[in-house]
């Protein structure tokens, strides 16, 4: 069997522990073993578990114990340093994990004109001119064949103390029971689409079918928001929807639990002045 052999050592120590058995390891294992930089590492591994079983075994000189005890330090310090590089963050995979979503109550017609409501937490603002939004649902959703069939939905933003209803919007399903009787919310015709608001929540917006991607398990449904209303009572002194009054609920994913939003901590494209 051929035996080629390049090697392009790293360390003093390794160099060294490679140089005083590779004659032996390749006596044992003829085999091509070529190195660089890249992989010069895995080799002097095997190196060095080499070494061990000699002494393990009685069979290494004292200059080859010097090497082992070099190398275990240098190894050590060098793991030390790695775990501060990568400990700071854990890796979770490819997942649906960020934050913050948001807790929406989805409002729909069916093709009988019955009105529905549905939990969505996979949704957002996804463009400023014309304003839109996009919410996600999956096909096995009542609420999906609404809206193809209607082309509108409302987006209803419940508050803090909704949470109940809202979630409970998001376990049954709208298909053969009506959601607005058992939770004794009122559906209120939207003013402009064609699509059932919640007159409890304190805000929503009317929403016209712009465009539908599939995507996967989910279908987004962009919608072109043509009207936003909220309660006089979540207004603030310049007569705009006041988040610290609305109370809307954040979903957090994975963990599958509501939170409250909390307090201002600064004006956006102002705050970060204070650096330049
Ligand atoms: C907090 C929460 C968030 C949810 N988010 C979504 C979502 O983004 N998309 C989706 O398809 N289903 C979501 N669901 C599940 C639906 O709300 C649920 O399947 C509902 O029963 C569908 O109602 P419908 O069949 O009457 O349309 C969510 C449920 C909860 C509780």
């Amino acid at each position: 069997m051929q035996t080629a052999v390049s090697v392009t050592p790293r360390w003093d120590v390794s160099a060294g522990i490679c140089g005083y058995f590779l004659p032996d390891m390749l006596k044992r294992n003829p085999t091509t073993i070529r190195m660089n930089n890249a992989n010069s590492r895995l080799f002097f591994m095997g190196a060095f578990y080499h070494i061990r079983n000699h002494i393990l075994q009685g069979r290494a000189s004292a200059e080859v114990r010097l090497y082992l005890l070099k190398y275990e330090k240098h190894s050590a310090s060098r793991k030390t340093k790695k775990n501060k590089e990568t400990a700071m963050k854990k890796s979770f995979g490819p997942k649906t994990l960020v934050y913050p979503a948001p807790v929406w109550v989805v409002g729909t017609y069916d093709a009988g004109g019955r009105p529905n409501i549905m939990t969505i937490a996979w949704g957002g603002i996804c463009c400023s001119q014309p304003p839109c939004v996009a919410v996600s649902l999956r096909k096995a959703t009542y609420s999906f064949g609404n809206i193809v069939g209607r082309k509108a939905f409302t987006i209803n933003v419940p508050s803090e103390e909704q949470v109940k209803v809202t979630d409970y919007a998001g376990m049954v399903s709208g298909k053969n029971l009506d959601k607005f009787a058992a939770t004794g919310l009122t559906p209120v015709k939207a003013e402009f689409v064609d699509a059932p608001y919640v007159k409890e929540f304190p805000m929503v917006l009317e929403c016209r079918l712009l465009q539908t991607i599939e995507i996967g398990l989910h279908t987004q449904f962009i919608g072109e928001v043509i009207d936003v209303k909220a309660d006089e009572t979540v207004l603030n002194e310049k007569g705009l929807p006041d988040i610290e009054k609305i109370r809307p609920i954040i979903f957090s994913p994975e963990i599958r639990a509501y939170h409250t939003t909390g307090k201002s901590i600064g004006l956006a494209f102002s705050i970060g002045k204070e650096l330049a």
